[in-house]
C-alpha cells in the first residue's frame, strides 16, 4: 500500500511537471513571455565599470588622481562631486566629450578640463565604461 502511494505521488509530480512544460510552450507566444528574460534595472549604469577603471587609469587618473580623489592644481575630486551626482549618463557623456575649458564660466579652478581628458580616441562606449567606474567612486 505504501508503495502505491509513492507511485501515485510520483505520477502526480510527473503530471504537474508536464503541465508546466506544456503551458510554457503555449504561453511563449503571449506578449508577457516575449519580454526580455533578464530585464536590466534602469538604475544600472550602461557601462562596464571594470573596463572603465582601466581606461580611467590611462586617460583621467593623471589629473583626477587614484580613485578620483583629485589632484591639487590638476583635476577636481570626483568622489564628492554634486555636479557628477546630478547628471544622468547621457549628460555625463556629453560633458566629458566637451570638457570645461578655462574660458567656460562654469570653470572653477582656472585649469582646462580637456575634451575626453585629452584622449580623442576614446569612443562613447569606452567613455560610458569610465562613467560607470566613476559612479562606483562616489561617496
Ligand atoms: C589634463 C587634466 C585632466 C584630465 C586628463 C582629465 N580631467 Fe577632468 N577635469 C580637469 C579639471 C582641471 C577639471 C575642473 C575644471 C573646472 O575648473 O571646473 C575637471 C573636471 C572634470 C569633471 C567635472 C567635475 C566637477 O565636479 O565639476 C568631470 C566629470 C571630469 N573632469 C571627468 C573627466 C574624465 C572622465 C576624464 C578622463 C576621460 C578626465 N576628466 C580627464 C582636468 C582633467
Amino acid at each position: 500500500m505504501k508503495q502505491m502511494k509513492q507511485l501515485l505521488v510520483i505520477f502526480c509530480l510527473t503530471m504537474v511537471l508536464a503541465a508546466c512544460g506544456s503551458s510554457e510552450t503555449v504561453s511563449s507566444t503571449t506578449a508577457e513571455n516575449n519580454a526580455p528574460t533578464a530585464p536590466s534595472p534602469s538604475t544600472e549604469p550602461a557601462g562596464d565599470a571594470a573596463n572603465g577603471e582601466a581606461l580611467f587609469g590611462q586617460s583621467c587618473i593623471a589629473c583626477h588622481g587614484e580613485g578620483g580623489v583629485g589632484i591639487e592644481g590638476l583635476g577636481k575630486n570626483m568622489t564628492t562631486s554634486e555636479f557628477i551626482r546630478g547628471m544622468n549618463d547621457d549628460e555625463f557623456l556629453a560633458f566629458v566629450k566637451t570638457g570645461r575649458p578655462v574660458g567656460d564660466p562654469a570653470n572653477t579652478t582656472g585649469i582646462d578640463m580637456p575634451p575626453k581628458g585629452g584622449n580623442p580616441a576614446l569612443t562613447d562606449a569606452q567613455l560610458l565604461d569610465i562613467i560607470a567606474y566613476i559612479r562606483t567612486l562616489q561617496e
